[in-house]
């Protein structure tokens, strides 16, 4: 009979479920912006600046929840890479990614209520959300409010460096996006990690 555990308390998933909804409506609205070609808009520009605006703050109040419930409930703790050993954990989970899942060799970390994550998650999560989210959503509030943005830098335009953080941070959460939806189907099924996101449950 297979063991289950009750994983991810309401909050979390509701958090993940909107977090994931704004950052697909602001890479579409995003992409429409950057490669805006009037003749072949993937959404209007003036709609998909508004959208992108709205999207936008909607997520800097959404990471905030985020950051104030992650501190209260402790599960902040969940992200941290625990020594000894982080590097060689991380090395035996990037090698059944790349190699064992598709020998059918087992599952070489088992998820528990203390340690949700393997040494990869934890670390690529922990960069996510605390380093690269951090950054693209302070370089889009400097672009809805330019006045913060230093006039000139190193003799170029000031918002220059802000655009430029903005979109290199922005293109790593989508690519970072493909590559966890991928391994989001590497759990005992191909859905079942989706339904723990879904339902709390993790089943072992
Ligand atoms: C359609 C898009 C997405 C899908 C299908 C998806 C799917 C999943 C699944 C199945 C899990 C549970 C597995 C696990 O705990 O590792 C998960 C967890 C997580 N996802 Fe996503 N995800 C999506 C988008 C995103 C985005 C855009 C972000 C951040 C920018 C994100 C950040 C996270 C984080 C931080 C966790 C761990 C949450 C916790 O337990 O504290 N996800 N996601």
């Amino acid at each position: 009979m297979s063991e289950r555990i009750y994983l991810l308390p309401l909050w979390i998933r509701l958090w993940h479920w909107t977090n994931a909804l704004l950052i697909i409506l602001l890479m579409i609205t995003g992409i429409s912006l950057h490669f805006a070609d009037p003749k072949l808009p993937l959404v209007e520009f003036s709609l998909a600046a508004r959208l992108h605006q709205i999207g936008g703050l909607a997520l800097v109040a959404l990471y905030a929840l985020f950051v104030v419930a992650n501190i209260v409930s402790g599960n902040w703790w969940q992200y941290v890479p625990k020594p000894p050993g982080v590097l060689a954990r991380c090395w035996v989970q990037a090698k059944w990614y790349m190699g064992g899942i598709f020998r059918g060799e087992p599952h070489p970390y088992r998820v528990s209520e203390e340690a949700n994550f393997n040494a990869l998650q934890a670390i690529s999560y922990w960069v996510i959300m605390y380093m690269i989210m951090p950054v693209m959503l302070l370089s889009g509030l400097v672009f809805l409010f330019p006045d913060f943005a230093p006039d000139r830098l190193f003799g170029l335009d000031g918002l220059l460096p802000v655009a430029i953080l903005h979109y290199v941070t922005g293109a790593a959460i989508v690519l970072f996006m493909i590559i966890h939806v991928y391994l989001g189907t590497t759990g005992a099924t191909v859905t079942s990690m989706f339904k723990t996101m879904i339902n709390g449950w993790h089943e072992h």
